[in-house]
């Protein structure tokens, strides 16, 4: 790919990406755990005690996977202050695309007026941001790219059961970017990323159907508390596995911003971690969990309010459907 930016002028040999960008969207409309109690037979103090949200937001008939992921990589843009046409390829993590084809990448590439490089999505549900950064990285420091725009954009209220109490008060809708960029080894940038799947546990948490399956469109089904067993134990290997790639321990981590799927299993991870809760990044509160969104959302949010400063060791970890699960440890 000829790119003749400062980006482009760096040697694979001596390449890793790094973070240049963050941003998030979330849809306009709230929902409270009040607001919920008239549509299910719950309590805000049940949804409170049991997973620590308050609030969710839901995307409106306007805010698709494509303009919420879009909005999100705008705002990451700006802040990197790079022109959308000198991205080289788009790489969207969603559990809730569209449309079956195009990609929702697509849809966004073209909502950004980009008309050069690649597109496509990843499906590894709340991993998928993860997963996402990871195949960025990697055509990075490989030079096949030299800017990527990673997006994880979810609409989860399309495919839940709103019947179902024991998952529609889980879920939000929204979406975060990051624009990974190719920077010096050595700087900032990302240190590692680890990625795991078991499809043994698929039956643990799915959605039971598929985008063009008439009438069988799908909502989410769980087992709740199986998961939680799971995300406490693989996310602790997880972690202790980055860690150990890089030589580091986990005095060494500033931030620890996890997938936002429940505060007892953030705080479990806190604690693992020995971090004081104020070192981890929580967003779970107001926005529920957003799957792949999320992770990104929580990004943006502390690199934007001042929390995550230059040199900062920032440790992401997520687990999702698949089971699929992964950590990705990055210096700013
Ligand atoms: N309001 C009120 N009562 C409820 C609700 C609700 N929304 N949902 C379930 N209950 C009831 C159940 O029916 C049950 O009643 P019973 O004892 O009369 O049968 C009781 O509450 C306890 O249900 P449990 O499922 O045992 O509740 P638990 O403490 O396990 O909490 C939860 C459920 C919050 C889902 C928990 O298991 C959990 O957090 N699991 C992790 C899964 C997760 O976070 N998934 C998100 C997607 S995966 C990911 O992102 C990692």
């Amino acid at each position: 790919m000829a790119d003749t930016s400062v980006a482009g002028n760096i040697p694979a040999s001596g390449r890793r990406s790094r973070i240049a960008g963050v941003g998030g969207y979330l849809p306009e409309k709230i929902v409270t755990n009040a607001d919920l109690t008239r549509i299910v037979d719950t309590s805000d103090e049940w949804i409170t005690a049991r997973t620590g949200i308050k609030q969710r937001h839901l995307a409106g008939s306007h805010e698709t996977a494509a303009f919420m992921g879009a909005q999100a990589a705008a705002a990451a843009l700006a802040q990197a202050g790079v022109a959308a046409a000198s991205v080289d390829a788009i790489i969207l993590a969603t559990a809730t695309p569209d449309e079956a084809f195009p990609a929702t990448a697509v849809r966004v590439q073209a909502l950004l007026g980009i008309t050069t490089g690649f597109a496509f999505d990843i499906s590894a549900a709340c991993s998928g941001f993860i997963y996402a950064l990871s195949v960025a990285d990697s055509l990075i420091r490989g030079g096949t790219a030299s800017r990527v725009l990673v997006i994880g954009s979810e609409v989860y209220s399309r495919i839940l059961d709103w019947q179902d109490r024991t998952t529609c008060v889980l879920f939000g809708d929204g979406a975060g970017a990051v624009l990974l960029q190719a920077a010096p080894a050595g700087g900032a940038g990302i240190l590692s990323t680890h990625l795991h799947a078991n499809g043994a546990y698929g039956d643990m948490l799915y959605v039971d159907g598929a985008v063009g399956q008439r009438d069988r469109p799908g909502t989410v089904v769980m087992k709740g508390q199986e998961v939680f067993r799971h995300a406490v134990s693989k996310l602790s290997a997880a972690v202790d596995e980055a860690l150990e790639a890089n030589g580091l321990t986990h005095a060494d981590i500033d931030w620890l911003v996890p997938h936002q799927a429940n505060l007892r299993i953030i705080d479990a991870m806190g604690r693992r971690l020995s971090l004081p809760p104020e070192r981890v990044v929580i967003t779970v509160d107001r926005h529920a969990n957003t799957s792949a969104a999320s992770v990104p959302l929580a990004l943006a949010e502390a690199v934007n309010d001042g929390r995550i400063q230059p040199g900062h060791l920032v440790l992401m970890e997520a687990l999702g459907g698949g089971l699929t699960w992964g950590s990705a440890l990055a210096r700013f």
